[in-house]
């Protein structure tokens, strides 16, 4: 009890506003950030207080996730930025990490050619070269309003004062302490056992912070915060130096656009394979009406798996990094090619993956990720989804900075048809190579109903973030539920290979599961997890904000009233 009047205290202390209530009526509500954590949702929240833009606060809300969210939150990670200024007008960011200049196509094999266990995932080797703060600062330089030094100072107070640690946190901890040891050595920071209700306070990483307030993404690629990191993750077996540090830079990039039905929906391009999956996948169930089934019905889902089916097998051969690898974008959503896909599709019986090759294009030439979604009061909508990939990265800590390194070389594929971490199988479009881009699966959307502004989402959940999405779309707009229980409500999910249905655990019929087993689809029953945690803002025709954030984690939205 103690701990939570303590935690009221700090966070009402970090707001300084009174505009914050989770009980008044929705219809004050004027601006949202809803996060992984309570602290970064309202930090996000005071900067639009105190009239800053939903830019101003993502920057604000992505470096106090940083500081309280280890696992995902970062500098030394990447992302993707989605956007609908008020004025209507949408665009993207891309800030992914990169392969360092001294990678090649084989770094993770052996003499045979076999994919040698762990050394894209765990130490140096697996780190990519960080994007996060280079994308903020490009962030702040085309649409910041606050000064970048008062952005970051939220997050340097809450790394030198504290955050408080939930149950969900320590089980987080407690269950990768051995591997933070074991790469880092018994006395790092994060293997000190916290225990829930416990404060962190983390004063490498305050000072590091500061640094960056002070010299923005040179604060970062050079000087003192890049000597540490290059030394750190050289002496873990890695490869990046400080050219790879300072040549970085993130990338404009137009986002991938779809219809389904009055909406228009408008998510990541390449390098995440996030938009065009969604698109493929929604494009193919439009025609079968999904909304006329019962929400999570065998019907429903029989239209849904066989989809994902399909679209995940082309993302295995197609999807890159556009900078290297030419991506038939508009044959792979042309209605014509998804209809022709979902020919062989039948309510009696499942398709198999086997039988499910990519389709034939003709050529015209991470489980720890975090999303947080916003709004602000004029109108601006961001959707932003960052990743270390693996939870904790790389779980390479360097000590003198208070942070994590990613691991999202894991996101290349080390050999074709080799699954990676999240069981996904990738073709020679996303082989490695020098200063290439790894292709990702994240999928912040936005989507307009009748050229206004209708819903802010995302998640993270390696594999299943885009059917996690898409999901949530087909519950709002599909079967009419209100956002948050659109986010809450039980998800399932299936990605071609390896060609099994996931349930979230407990929480399916056995009926239902039974009958499917028996139209020919695997279920694994005994693999048990959640699928995503999406974090939404859905706005009304009049104008009414909602929020849903996921109860599968520690997630918050706060409300900004008038
Ligand atoms: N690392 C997870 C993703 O980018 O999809």
């Amino acid at each position: 009890m103690k701990h939570f009047i303590l935690k009221e205290l700090k966070i009402h202390a970090l707001l300084f506003v009174l505009f914050i209530s989770a009980c008044s009526s929705p219809k004050h509500i004027k601006g949202a950030v809803v996060s992984a954590r309570e602290e970064a949702s309202a930090i996000g929240v005071a900067v639009m207080a105190k009239g800053g833009n939903a830019f101003d606060a993502m920057i604000a809300s992505d470096l106090a996730l940083t500081v309280c969210y280890p696992n995902a939150g970062n500098i030394a990670g990447g992302g993707f930025l989605v956007y609908r200024t008020a004025a209507g007008e949408k665009g993207s960011l891309d800030f992914r990490e990169k392969a360092p200049l001294a990678a090649y196509a084989d770094m993770y094999l052996d003499q045979e050619g076999n994919v040698i266990p762990d050394k894209s995932l765990v130490g140096g080797l697996a780190i990519g070269v960080p994007g996060t703060v280079a994308g903020l600062y490009e962030i702040h330089k085309k649409f910041g309003t606050i000064p970048w030094n008062e952005l970051v100072q939220p997050a340097i107070k809450l790394a030198r004062e504290g955050y408080l640690v939930t149950e969900k946190q320590q089980k987080s901890l407690d269950g990768k302490k051995e591997d933070f040891i074991a790469i880092n050595g018994k006395e790092t920071f994060y293997a000190q056992g916290f225990k829930e209700g416990d404060w962190v306070k983390n004063e490498a990483l305050a000072l590091t912070l500061e640094f960056i307030a002070k010299n923005g993404k040179s604060g970062f690629y050079s000087g003192p915060v890049a000597d540490a990191l290059v030394e750190r993750v050289q002496a873990t077996g890695g490869i990046i130096t400080h050219e790879d540090l300072l040549s970085y830079a993130p990338v404009w990039r137009e986002p991938v656009h779809f219809k389904y039905k009055d909406l228009s929906i408008y998510t990541m391009a390449p390098p995440s394979s996030g938009g065009i999956c969604l698109g493929q996948i929604m494009k193919m169930i439009e025609p079968y009406d999904v909304g006329q089934y019962k929400h999570n019905s065998m019907e429903a889902i029989q239209v849904i798996v066989e989809a994902e089916r399909r679209s995940y097998a082309d993302r295995s051969l197609y999807l890159g990094d556009p900078d290297f690898v030419n991506i038939p974008q508009d044959s792979l959503l042309d209605m014509d090619y998804l209809n022709q896909r979902m020919d062989s599709f039948s309510f009696e019986k499942a398709t198999k993956s086997t039988d499910i090759s990519p389709g034939t294009i003709v050529w015209d030439e991470s489980e720890e990720t975090t999303h947080y979604s916003i709004v602000d009061p004029m109108g601006n909508a961001v959707a932003v989804t960052t990743t270390l990939n693996g939870s904790y990265g790389s779980k390479v800590f360097v000590e003198q900075g208070g942070y994590f390194l990613n691991n999202e070389m894991d996101d290349f594929s080390s050999k074709p048809g080799v699954p990676n971490m999240f069981g996904l199988i990738g073709g020679k479009a996303n082989a490695i190579a020098p200063q290439k881009r790894m292709l990702s699966a994240m999928t912040p959307t936005i989507v307009e109903r009748d050229g206004k502004l209708s819903m802010v989402l995302g998640t993270p959940g390696g594999s299943t973030i885009i059917t996690s999405v898409m999901q949530t779309l087909l519950n709002v707009f599909e079967f009419d539920m209100d956002i948050q229980t659109a986010v809450s409500t039980p998800r399932f999910h299936h990605q071609w290979l390896p060609d099994i249905v996931v349930f979230e655990p407990a929480l399916f019929s056995q009926t239902l599961i039974d009958s499917l087993k028996n139209k020919g689809y695997d279920v694994k029953e005994q693999y048990s997890r959640i699928i995503g945690r999406v974090d939404a803002i859905s706005i009304s025709e009049n104008n009414t904000i909602t929020t849903g954030a996921d109860p599968r984690g520690d997630d918050a939205a706060i409300h900004l009233y008038k």
